[in-house]
């Protein structure tokens, strides 16, 4: 029994001496990386967040008038804005182009289109969805009607904010992701009879 005691009391002792040492160690090993470490302050990378921000902000609203023979029943535009309305990609262009459209932008990037079928549904759309209103009969039910008119169809893929502040939409050529033309013929098959 006393053997045994003694046997307890010798090995906690060397277990407070290994956390000692141990305690010891970690400590100067503490104080000398802070004492020699190098300072890497300057390496590490500092964004500027209001700079970011800055740069992925819109340019303001900006109000658009229609030019003249911008929408008409020429079957070319209105397949251009088929096309681009319904190109669900992400940088790449899908399927054959139709007259008059490039795969590439002028610098040379491959050009996005469309993704309005992402949030629009329309005559022949495939997998539509229905963040924004659905555009079937837009012809009939609201520029026939005198409820909508070009000029409103224009302006709202132009830059949709001028009508609704908060709007969902993506804004198109006030940030010259799609050029006039483009907004020409996308508003030319909208307001098409489909
Ligand atoms: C992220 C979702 C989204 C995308 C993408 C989108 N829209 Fe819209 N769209 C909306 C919403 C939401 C509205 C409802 C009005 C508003 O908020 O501006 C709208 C409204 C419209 C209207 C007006 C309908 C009316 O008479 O009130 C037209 C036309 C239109 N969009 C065309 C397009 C075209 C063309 C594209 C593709 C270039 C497109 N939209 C892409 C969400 C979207």
């Amino acid at each position: 029994m006393k053997i045994l005691l003694l046997e307890d009391e010798y090995s906690l002792r060397i277990s407070i001496v290994e956390f000692l040492m141990k305690k010891t160690i970690m400590i100067s090993l503490l104080v000398s990386t802070s004492l020699f470490a190098a300072d890497y302050s300057s390496v590490i990378e500092k964004p500027n967040a209001s700079e970011l921000i800055q740069k992925d902000l819109l340019p303001p609203a900006k109000v658009f008038t229609m030019p003249s023979n911008c929408v008409t029943n020429d079957k070319d535009s209105i397949a251009r804005g088929a096309f681009i309305f319904h190109n669900l990609n992400g940088g790449k262009v899908k399927g054959k182009l139709p007259k008059g459209l490039a795969k590439k932008n002028a610098n040379g990037k491959s050009k996005q289109y469309g993704n309005c079928v992402a949030c629009h549904n329309i005559e022949g759309a495939v997998g539509a969805g229905n963040i924004g209103p659905d555009l079937t009969g837009y012809k009939a039910i609201f520029v026939d009607s005198g409820v909508r008119d070009n000029q409103f169809v224009y302006q709202k893929i132009a830059d949709p904010r001028v009508e609704n502040a908060n709007t969902h939409m993506t804004v198109n050529l006030t940030t010259k992701l799609f050029n006039e033309q483009e907004i020409c013929d996308m508003t030319s098959y909208i307001v098409s009879e489909r």
